[in-house]
């Protein structure tokens, strides 16, 4: 692995997921002055380390940082000790990312002091912050880098400066069998809670065609699999096109394709209903919902109604009977009261959620949520974090089950389990092991189902080569 999706202390999955499975990170470029360092790095090479800590946006940023430092002819080191330059790209959405951060801060501060690791980058969410700039007095840190200025790493490892208006326009990893492909930056909505507006600016549309482009260079480069990026996909727009025109446009473009995240307000039943209709696209939803209790989804400044959420599942369903619905919750936050949460609580049960990412609420600063009165005491928040994941989880593993006995086409997507099995992904998006005899990323392989826990489905010999 060329660099670590970092998970947070106090935000658990729960669910057949297959999005929050390690994503494929050490991916080696074909040609070009990058090394991959085993063991020892030659004298004379320049090595840097990236480590990404959040979201998929995050690491498709450090994807294309990777080009960068390629191209400027260092060789990737996955250890501190043996980093020239070390590149932090950071999350600001939650305060124990933050601190995590800081350990490593602290850490690469001392190296750096004896030594060992000679510049310190640090990128992303928390680069964007306010809070930066304390920071880089602190730690001694030589570059900070926002979300919306990536491209300067080019000029501070040596390349010609770059101009860019906005960062999707930075080409994504080509060649591999899987990619990421921004489509919108940034948000225009302002939930209570999120930092994300603040760091990442009002939402900007990356056009159609470039887009289009950017996938059919992708497939025939030999990516098999595209998701579509950003913090609210499906309000993407452009001269009245919409974001169900862009994804079908990509769904004939590409082979396989995914997209993430999305915001119910901007949720189309024409979108819901295409992914039932296009066999390219993974019949898999995620829609955060944050709260079941319509008290608290107008204090967050959601913009709808739990019936309207309700109401979108219901459509989902019956366009995509064999789909799976993913959601994230948070629990916790200021003014929550024991009614409130026993309608998230309900709304869960509604929905039969496959998969729930469930958050304590975690107050940032510059945010509204930050500063309103009706703290919840913590040992409240952790006893009702625990009763959601507990009610998601015991969905997740009751239509797990139903899964059993079924013969699933599964897309290899990585790596392999301590048993040797690999890792894949049906086409509802459910996360399966699967013995595949060494089929390569990016293949596919028929097997039938034949165990089911909560988060992941168990697969027996496939049947037939890989295709
Ligand atoms: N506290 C807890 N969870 C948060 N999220 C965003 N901001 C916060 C916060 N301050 C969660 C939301 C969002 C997901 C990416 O992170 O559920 O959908
Ligand atoms: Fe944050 Fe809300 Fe925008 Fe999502 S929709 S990124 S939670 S402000």
């Amino acid at each position: 692995m060329s660099s670590i999706v970092s998970g947070e202390a106090g935000m658990r999955r729960t669910g057949g997921s297959a999005s929050a499975a390690p994503i494929p990170l050490g991916r080696k470029p074909a040609g070009g002055a990058f090394q991959e360092a085993s063991g020892g790095v030659s004298a004379s090479k320049k090595t840097a380390c990236i480590r990404t800590f959040g979201c998929q946006m995050n690491v498709h940023d450090s994807d294309r940082m990777r080009r960068m430092i390629r191209d400027a002819g260092y060789a990737e080191v996955h250890r501190y000790e043996e980093a020239d330059l070390v590149v932090l790209n950071t999350c600001y959405v939650r305060e124990n990312a933050v601190d995590r951060v800081k350990g490593h801060l602290g850490e690469l501060n001392r190296l750096k002091r004896e030594g060992r690791v000679k510049k310190v980058a640090l990128a992303g969410c928390i680069g964007a912050a306010g809070e930066a700039t304390e920071l880089e007095r602190r730690y001694g840190i030589d570059l900070v880098l926002g979300t919306h200025n990536t491209y300067e790493l080019a000029e501070f490892v040596g390349l010609p400066g770059m101009e860019e208006t906005f960062t999707p326009e930075l080409p994504g990893t080509e060649g591999e069998h899987a990619a990421f492909v921004t489509i919108m930056t940034g948000c225009n909505y302002v939930c209570s809670y999120c930092i994300v507006p603040a760091v990442r600016g009002r939402m900007v549309c990356r056009p159609m065609e470039n887009v289009v482009e950017e996938v059919e260079r992708l497939v025939s480069s030999g990516t098999r699999y595209v998701t579509l990026l950003g913090q609210t996909v499906d309000a993407w727009r452009e001269d009245g096109r919409r974001f169900c025109d862009l994804l079908e446009r990509v769904a004939e473009a590409a082979p396989r394709v995914w997209f993430t995240t999305s915001h119910p307000s901007n949720m189309e039943d024409r979108t819901l209903r295409l992914i039932g209709e296009k066999a390219t696209i993974v019949r898999r939803l995620h829609l955060p919902v944050q709260s079941g209790s319509d008290r608290m989804l107008k204090a967050m400044h959601r913009g709808y109604k739990s019936d309207r959420y309700r109401r979108k599942i219901e459509v989902f369903r019956e366009a995509v009977p064999d789909g799976t619905l993913s959601t994230d919750i948070i629990v916790g936050h200021p003014g929550e009261t024991e009614e409130d949460h026993e309608e998230t609580l309900r709304l869960v049960a509604d929905c039969a959620f496959d998969a729930a990412y469930v958050f304590k609420f975690s107050p940032r600063r510059g945010t509204e949520a930050a500063s309103l009165p009706g703290a919840v005491p913590e040992k409240v928040a952790q006893r009702r974090f625990m009763e959601v994941l507990r009610a998601v989880e015991s969905n997740a593993l009751h239509n797990n089950r139903r899964k059993i006995g079924s013969v699933q086409e599964i897309y290899v997507r990585h790596g392999h389990t301590g048993e040797g099995k690999a890792i894949g992904e049906t086409w509802s998006g459910h996360a399966v092991h699967v013995p595949t005899g060494g089929a390569e990323p990016g293949r596919y392989v028929t097997a039938r189902i034949e165990g089911a826990g909560p988060h992941v489905l168990y697969a027996g010999e496939p049947s037939g080569p890989p295709r």
